[in-house]
Order: C-alpha cells, then sequence, then structure tokens
C-alpha cells in the first residue's frame, strides 16, 4: 500500500517529537498501521530556527495553506496552538477533505462542537489523544476501554507544568517563578503560561474528558477553574499534618441534579496513589459503575510523550483511512445524535468537604464562635487543630477540615466567619476530596 502522506503545522516541542519518534520507529509504525505514515511537509513560523528534529526530506514552509491546500497530504497534524487562527486552519484541512490529528486542548474545548460537526459531514477523522494529559491515553481509555460503563466522575491532575511546579516547590522549597521559568525551558508550559497556573489548560482538558464520560457537548465556559497561585508553604504543610497533600485537579462528577465541573487544588488523603504523582506526571482517576475506580498515569507534557500520542492517532487514522465513516469511534465517544444537555452545576451547588484555615484571637469563645456559625449552615467539622501564634503575633491559627456540605452554604458561613471581631483576616479555604 503507497504511504500516507502527513502534513504538520508546527515544528516546536511537540512537532519536533513527533518528527523524531515517526522516524525513529517507522519501521515498527509501518508494521502496525499497515503502511508506512511519512511526514512530507511541514509549517514553520521562522524557517532559520534551530529544531530539535531532523527535517530532512520534510519541505518546509512558513504558510500552514500551503500544506492545507495540498491534495497530495492526507493527514493535516495541526502542532501550532491557540484557538484564533489555528481554527480556520483546521476547518480548512476539513473542508479539503483531510483528516486532522491535534494536541491543541483549547482549540478542542472551544470549538470541538463545530470542528466535530464539520468533520462528521465531510467524513474526516479529528483525533486529539496528545490533548489531555500528554502521553496518557486517556481519550482512548474512556472512550473505548471504558464504554461498557456508566462513569460516575472522574479526577486528574492534567497539568504537567502546575504539579511540576508545586512538587518542586514542596519537596526542593524553590521559589514559583523559578521553576515556572525552568517547565517553560523544557518545553511544558503553554505560549502563555497563565493557562497553566490559573487552570484554563486544565479547564480545557477537564471540558474534553466530561464530554467523550458523560456524552454531553463540549462547553468549557460552565468548567469552575481555580489556579494554583494562592496555595501557601503553610497550607501545605498543615495538610501534611492531617495526612494529605495539596493537588491541583480537575473534577467531573455526575450528581443527580446535573454536572460538577471543576478545576481546583484540593487536599487527597496522601494514601491514595493519585496524591504520590509528582513533577511533570499526569494521573486521571476515573470511576465507572463496572469496572470500579481505574488509574491512568504517565508523562503530561514533554515533546516524546507527547508525540507518543500524537503517532497513536497517526496510526488509528492510517488504519481507518478506508472504514466506512458510520463505523469509526464517535469523536466524543457517544453518537453525535445521541449527546445529551445535563445541565452543568453553578458552584454554589458543588457539594465537597473542606479544608479552613483562619486566625482568631486568644481569647475564651473565639473557636465556639467560628463552630456555632459552621453549625448554623449545617457543616459538621471533622477535625480541628489549633496552633500557636507564629513569633510575636497574638491571633492563632485554627485549621478545619469539615464534611461534606454545599458550597453556597459554606461561602455564607465564611461571610460571617470573617466578620467575627475575634476573627483577623481572611479565611483560606482549600476544598478537599476523598476521592473514594
Ligand atoms: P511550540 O511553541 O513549541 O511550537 C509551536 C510551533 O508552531 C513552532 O514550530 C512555531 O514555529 C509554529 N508556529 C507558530 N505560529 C505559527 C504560524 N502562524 N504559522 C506556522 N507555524 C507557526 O508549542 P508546543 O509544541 O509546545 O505546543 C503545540 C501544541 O501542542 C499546543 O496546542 C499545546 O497546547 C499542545 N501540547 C503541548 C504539550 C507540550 O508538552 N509542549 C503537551 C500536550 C499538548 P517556529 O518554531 O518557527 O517558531
Ligand atoms: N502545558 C501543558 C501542561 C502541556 O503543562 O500540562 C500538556 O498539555
Amino acid at each position: 500500500m503507497k504511504p500516507v502522506k502527513v502534513g504538520v503545522l508546527g515544528l516546536g516541542t511537540v512537532g519536533g517529537g513527533t518528527v523524531n519518534v515517526l522516524k525513529r520507529n517507522a519501521a515498527e509504525i509501518a508494521r502496525r498501521a499497515g503502511r508506512e505514515i511519512t511526514i512530507t511537509r511541514a509549517s514553520v513560523k521562522d524557517l532559520d530556527k534551530l529544531r530539535i528534529c531532523d527535517t530532512q526530506g520534510i519541505i518546509l514552509t512558513t504558510d500552514p495553506m500551503d500544506i492545507i491546500n495540498d491534495p497530495d497530504i492526507d493527514i493535516v497534524v495541526e502542532l501550532i496552538g491557540g484557538a484564533g487562527l489555528v481554527k480556520e486552519l483546521v476547518l480548512k484541512a476539513i473542508s479539503n477533505g483531510k483528516h486532522v490529528v491535534t494536541a491543541n486542548k483549547s482549540l478542542i474545548a472551544l470549538h470541538g462542537n463545530e470542528i466535530f460537526a464539520k468533520a462528521s459531514e465531510k467524513g474526516v477523522i479529528v483525533a486529539f489523544e496528545a490533548a489531555v494529559a500528554g502521553g496518557i491515553p486517556i481519550i482512548k481509555a474512556i472512550r473505548e476501554g471504558l464504554s461498557g460503563n456508566q462513569i460516575e466522575w472522574l479526577a486528574g491532575i492534567i497539568n504537567g507544568t502546575g504539579n511540576f511546579i508545586l512538587t518542586e516547590m514542596r519537596d526542593k522549597g524553590r521559589d514559583f517563578n523559578d521553576v515556572l521559568a525552568e517547565a517553560q525551558a523544557l518545553g511544558y508550559a503553554e505560549a502563555d503560561p497563565t493557562f497553566d497556573v490559573e487552570g484554563i489548560d486544565a479547564g480545557h482538558k477537564l471540558t474534553i474528558l466530561a464530554s467523550i464520560a458523560f456524552g454531553i457537548p463540549l462547553q468549557f465556559d460552565k468548567v469552575y477553574t481555580e489556579g494554583i497561585t494562592g496555595i501557601t508553604r503553610l497550607d501545605v504543610e498543615y495538610a501534611e499534618q492531617l495526612g494529605y497533600r495539596i493537588k491541583h485537579l480537575g473534577i467531573a462528577r455526575k450528581m443527580p441534579n446535573g454536572i460538577e465541573l471543576r478545576v481546583h487544588p484540593t487536599l487527597i488523603p496522601e494514601r491514595r496513589l493519585i496524591a504520590n504523582v509528582n513533577g511533570v506526571m499526569n494521573a486521571v482517576v476515573v470511576k465507572g459503575d463496572a469496572v470500579g475506580p481505574s488509574l491512568y498515569y504517565g508523562a503530561g507534557a514533554g515533546a516524546e510523550p507527547t508525540a507518543s500520542a500524537v503517532v497513536a492517532d497517526l496510526i488509528d487514522v492510517a488504519r481507518a483511512l478506508t472504514s466506512d465513516p458510520e463505523n469509526r469511534v464517535p469523536h466524543l465517544a457517544f453518537q453525535a445524535d445521541a449527546l445529551v444537555d445535563i445541565p452543568v452545576l453553578p458552584a454554589a451547588q458543588f457539594r465537597t468537604a473542606y479544608y479552613l484555615r483562619l486566625n482568631a484571637e486568644d481569647k475564651p469563645g473565639a473557636l465556639a464562635d467560628v463552630t456555632r456559625i459552621l453549625a448554623d449552615h449545617h457543616i459538621s467539622i471533622e477535625a480541628i487543630i489549633q496552633r500557636e501564634p507564629a513569633g510575636d503575633a497574638t491571633a492563632i491559627p485554627i485549621i478545619l477540615l469539615t464534611e461534606i456540605t454545599l458550597e453556597h452554604e459554606m461561602n455564607a458561613a465564611i461571610t460571617k466567619i470573617e466578620a467575627l471581631k475575634t476573627v483577623t483576616g481572611k479565611v483560606n479555604r482549600i476544598r478537599l476530596e476523598t476521592l473514594r
């Protein structure tokens, strides 16, 4: 059979890794795909830039349209990033009848509904394994491996940069900005690294995971996102004293009244495997009604781990080139006409437990005032610790763990606690999940 011809848009971290993996493993890949997969063209911004890959045999251009309009190209691999110009490029590639492979989670999370509709109309595949959790084949696992289950919830560390920063800060006491700069140098971070540290990138990925887990349309605008910049060393230490780790999690959970979609720092019991996922590694726990909990672990970012997922998609597309479009795995796991509009719950309706840290005057009754307010809001306390004041300070730090409650009850309780004369400053709250 004649080789499958691939055009790559972008030869940076992931594009370079993809060229390297495809070239190095060409023979094995051909044995798996049933034919050779060859990159014949690539587009870049700067033709003179030093590359991490050997571009011999690849015709380079600065105009992605040269590739999209080339009738010899079977598959376009989009590895530029962003959701503006790239959306137009991908839609044009689809209308030209090309299959598309992308690692771009923002593109899929923001424009996937439109892109998949267009792809189905044209009978082409848009594959996006690399868009979530780097090298972990989590899309395939949920979409195919767990397709007999009703998915109840999933929770994951789905941003490598954020987990790398948290780990280095906790284990080596390093400075936030230093570690972020290293993550950028290693090619882990997004072009705009605020996407990594503010939870936006994880929100994009959670949007995709929720869609394929529950059969709902992609809806990033309904995801609650909170980043890692508010996590303090003090909270990390108190959490550890209580037997927890703080991780930045994306959580999607089906509740009787709708779906929770949330990204935020979370206390997790330290004995959970996912609490011990460090550095650039990612992990996703998926709870299915039949399989129970299952855990997927691997590198969440970086050139070759991500290329592993891109190349797997290329092989899948190469195998499916001759198949009937109706008989392919649906883009979002469920048949396009079977997606349902289950409501996504507002944050006020989240149900979760909490870690609270506050400073109160060392006076009789100060703690009782706090616990009374929590009781008034039907919030039960699971654990309480009271520390000595730091240095010359007169206020004593109080740390509370609560049972599961409704977020709006907690919001109201915190407002009242902060108004107490005996409480100084803000209440620091972090959500807590047992992931049972
Ligand atoms: P890079 O910034 O390393 O690479 C981007 C590439 O796109 C570069 O080769 C750049 O050219 C090229 N490019 C930029 N603008 C244009 C343009 N207008 N026309 C043509 N080419 C252009 O990004 P990454 O490889 O890190 O990321 C690519 C995608 O993969 C993103 O969507 C990202 O979110 C996703 N991703 C990244 C992961 C990672 O670990 N880095 C992991 C998983 C997904 P030049 O080199 O000449 O500047
Ligand atoms: N910036 C992303 C991360 C790349 O750090 O997880 C992988 O999607």
